[in-house]
């Protein structure tokens, strides 16, 4: 292993009570991820070589998310404690610097750990235990110091209210040697008021021994765990507001960040403007000079450059050119594409739809399956018939420079050539040749005298 390289010991196999949730602690999203994912990611990118996660409740739910990203778990049978999650882990079959560490810190990223893996290494400990100071200590295991060195470890189950006073935690973080892991982890007891294997122990215990025993100072954020629901919400929050936060630095206009959620892996150039209560999902690309007006969602989409998408858009797995206009109330379905300054009304659906330049589809539509040209008006209330009762999809063709007015149903697979006329109220069964006017509806009859004026005299002499 290179000198800046170390394996991880990560412990997800605890069910988290207090989350109240049938799904293990550790798969709860954080800001579109599992919060295992984060902590995975945040070890990876500080130079953990092999990731080991220990799992037992719900592990196959775990083993499905973490295996992909390339981590290897171990079982452990039942959860007697952190010390005992270590222990399942294969000691003997380790190497070098070892890092352990809470699958349930999805606040850690991977400078922490590089920083915190160098003052490891600087310090040339045996073993290390990254403590950071906070105003409220809450549950967290207390640092015990004599005469300003590490001493024990006492979790606040087991404190005296004089150790609760600690502000000094654990953050549950340790590096150490893997000799002197596979050494002590073995000689830890369960004996404390929760009967569990503390891990906390081995910091006691190393000195016991005669090991070099040091603790590293982390930031604050380090230390956050999530052990309830409020937790999880809080670590959203911190998460989505860090990334509202670095996009407003590279100049994207966010008018309120605390309700503006923004996902890790969402680009935005410059000069954009958000509005609040807009989610964005995935790998969603925004270029710059668009506006985004409140309560729209877009997913794993491509935004072009001045873009306007109005209020209440949801926009997934599509494509939107330069200076489109979209909505308010529209919704891309997946596969639609849509040209440079083409526009896109309220309450229009697109479905696996390409909408070519200057094309319009302002109002209440719905074109599924379908290729439209450039310079194409789609009039109000039209819809492409793409699903037969043979439970198969057809597509529609309409091509450029045609006129389709309103009320037109195309009963697909069907083909419109270019300069076209679609009469308002068709109902399109065939192809429609280049430059021709289609009319395919019920013809007007008038019936005069049709019906008497006595009711209405009737009435309007009453009221005299
Ligand atoms: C633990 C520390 C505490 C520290 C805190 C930091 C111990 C005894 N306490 O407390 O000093 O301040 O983390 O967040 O270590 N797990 C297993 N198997 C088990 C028990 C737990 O894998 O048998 C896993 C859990 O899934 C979890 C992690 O270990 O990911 C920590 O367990 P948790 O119960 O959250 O410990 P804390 O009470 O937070
Ligand atoms: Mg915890």
């Amino acid at each position: 292993m290179a000198k800046n390289q170390f394996s991880a010991i990560i412990l997800a196999a605890g069910q988290g009570t207090r989350m109240k949730s049938p799904l293990p602690k550790v798969l709860h999203p954080v800001a579109g991820l599992p919060m295992i994912q984060r902590v995975i990611h945040a070890v990876q990118g500080a130079g953990g070589q092999e990731v080991r996660i220990v799992v037992g409740f719900a592990k196959d739910l775990v083993r499905q998310v973490v295996e992909p990203l390339g981590a290897t778990c171990f079982i452990q049978k039942e959860q007697k404690g952190t010390a005992d999650a270590v222990h399942s882990a294969d000691l003997a079959t380790l190497d070098e610097n070892v890092l352990i560490l809470n699958g349930d810190h999805p606040l850690l990223k991977a400078e922490d750990l590089r920083r915190l893996f160098q003052d490891y290494l600087e310090s040339k400990a045996d073993l290390a235990v990254v403590s950071v100071e906070l105003s409220e200590p809450g549950s967290f295991g207390r640092i015990v110091r004599s005469q300003g060195r590490i001493h024990t470890i006492v979790e606040a189950k087991d404190a005296s209210a004089e150790t609760l006073k600690i502000k000094e935690v654990n953050t549950g973080i340790y590096f150490a040697k893997a000799e002197v892991l596979n050494e002590l982890i073995p000689m830890i007891k369960n004996q404390n008021a929760q009967k569990e294997f503390y891990l906390t122990d081995l910091i006691s215990l190393g000195l016991e021994q005669r090991k070099k025993v040091e603790v590293l100072r982390g930031p604050e954020h380090v230390a956050f765990g999530v052990n309830s629901q409020r937790e999880l919400a809080e670590a959203t929050r911190r998460v989505f507001l860090a990334k509202a936060q670095q996009l407003m630095d590279d100049g994207v206009v966010i008018m309120d960040p605390l309700s503006t959620y923004i996902e890790d892996t969402v680009e935005i150039g410059f000069g954009t403007v958000l509005f609040p209560n807009i989610f964005l999902r995935g790998k969603t690309r925004i270029s710059s000079f668009c506006s985004i007006e409140p309560h729209t969602m877009i997913v794993n989409s491509q935004i072009g450059e001045s873009v306007q998408i109005k209020a209440g858009c949801y926009i997934d797995s599509s494509k939107i050119e330069n200076k489109v206009s979209l909505g308010p109330y529209a919704h891309l379905r997946p596969g639609s594409s849509v040209g440079e300054e083409a526009k896109i009304g309220n309450f229009v659906e697109l479905k696996n739809v390409h909408l070519g330049a200057r094309s319009k589809a302002s109002h209440l539509t719905y074109l599924g399956d379908a290729e439209i040209g450039t310079d194409t008006n789609i009039g109000c209330g039209t819809i492409t018939c793409n699903y037969a009762a043979n439970h198969k999809k057809y597509r529609t063709i309409i091509g450029n420079h045609v006129f389709v007015g309103s009320d037109t149903q195309f009963i697909a697979p069907v083909k419109i050539g270019d300069h076209a006329v679609i009469g308002s109220g068709s109902t399109i069964t065939k192809d429609v040749p280049p430059n021709a006017l289609a009319v395919a509806r019920g013809r007007q009859v008038i019936k005069e005298n049709y019906t008497t004026p006595t009711e209405d005299k009737k009435t309007s002499s009453s009221k005299e």
